[in-house]
């Protein structure tokens, strides 16, 4: 299949991720289907959707205009047959739960034409746990996206132990596409890259909180204002060049030691997820959210990150 064969998406699963990825397709011009569970889940994502469009022209990303012919390229459907039956490419963005995505792919790889590229956005599963009874081993990737999916560039593809290079080759095109920065990894590897980098950073910002070193609010300012404000638009290799390699040498020697070295989950992050204070999504994380579903926080961050995307990737 090349690029300009592929003219049916499927995308399964309407959660956080998957409502973005239909609108991130829809809005790079192709037609997409869009599955769960339950029309009450679907009419949900749709309105999410909507409300994200809405922002995106708010903030001069999309003519107002031209917000009805990108919802007219979605369709919403609880019928996996109907879903996937003529579907080119299919995105998978359900549970992260190993039993559910396998019972999933066995049933799409009985309802797909042959040619049916399928792709999951699996942040810590390997495809040969969930994808080794399907038929088409040579065309299973990982496509990894960050949440917004609509707006932050980049991509992990990632290809599996049997994925083709034509699978990869495809896969990467689409996502081009689609607008998006498509970075190839060639191993499966837990986390791939960016979670990998994020888990030890996030890791050590836990155990700066546990020891009282400084605030939530000045952690998080103390980030964004140094090491977030440099990485918008410099790679960590690329700073570690500019500012001297024997520096860091040094700094890595004197710190080192001294960070977050435990194979446990940080205890601050298993106290909060037994007390059921999972973030905005239940008012309480590690700040205070009025209102659970706030679209007033999510505006606001969008509002921020799309400022970023048009100085750095306009
Ligand atoms: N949340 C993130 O920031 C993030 C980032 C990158 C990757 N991911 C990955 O993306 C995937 C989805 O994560 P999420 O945060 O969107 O989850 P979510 O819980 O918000 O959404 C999952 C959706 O899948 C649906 N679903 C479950 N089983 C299904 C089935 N058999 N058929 C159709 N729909 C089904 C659920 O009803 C739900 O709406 C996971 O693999 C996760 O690891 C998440």
């Amino acid at each position: 299949m090349r690029l300009e064969d592929v003219k049916r998406m499927a995308v399964i699963g309407a959660g956080l991720m998957g409502h973005n990825i239909v609108l991130a397709y829809a809005f790079a011009g192709f037609q997409v289907i869009l599955n769960d569970l339950s029309q009450s889940i679907l009419k949900n994502a749709s309105e999410r959707i909507k409300s994200n469009l809405g922002i995106l022209a708010r903030n001069d990303l999309i003519a107002k205009e031209s917000i009805k012919s990108v919802l007219e390229r979605i369709t919403t459907n609880c019928n996996l047959e109907k879903t996937v039956g003529n579907a080119d490419f299919v995105t998978e963005a359900v549970a992260e739960d190993v039993n559910v995505k396998r019972k999933l792919y066995n049933k799409i790889d009985q309802l797909s034409p042959n040619h049916t590229i399928f792709a999951s956005n699996t942040s810590s599963l390997l495809l040969s746990q969930f994808g080794s009874e399907t038929k088409r081993k040579d065309k299973l990737i990982i496509t990894h996206w960050f949440n917004p999916s609509h707006i932050v560039p980049v991509v992990e593809v990632v290809k599996g132990e049997k994925t083709s290079e034509q699978t990869v080759n495809l896969t990467y095109a689409i996502l081009k596409k689609a607008g998006k920065i498509p970075i190839k990894i060639y191993k499966e590897i837990p986390g791939f890259i960016v979670n990998r980098v994020g888990t030890v950073a996030f890791c050590e910002v836990c155990s700066l909180l546990e020891q009282g070193i400084a605030s939530p609010e000045d952690i998080d300012l103390a980030i964004k204002g140094s090491f977030g404000f440099r990485l918008a638009c410099l790679g960590p290799l690329e700073i570690c060049d500019l500012g001297g390699i024997d520096l860091h040498y040094k700094a890595i020697k004197n710190i080192l030691k001294t960070t977050y070295r435990s194979a446990e989950v940080p205890s601050v992050i298993q106290e909060m997820v037994k007390n059921g204070d999972l973030g905005l999504k239940t008012g309480k994380g590690f700040y205070n959210y009025d209102n659970k579903n706030d679209k007033k926080v999510i505006e606001g961050r969008d509002r921020r990150f799309l400022q970023l995307l048009k100085t750095f990737y306009g």
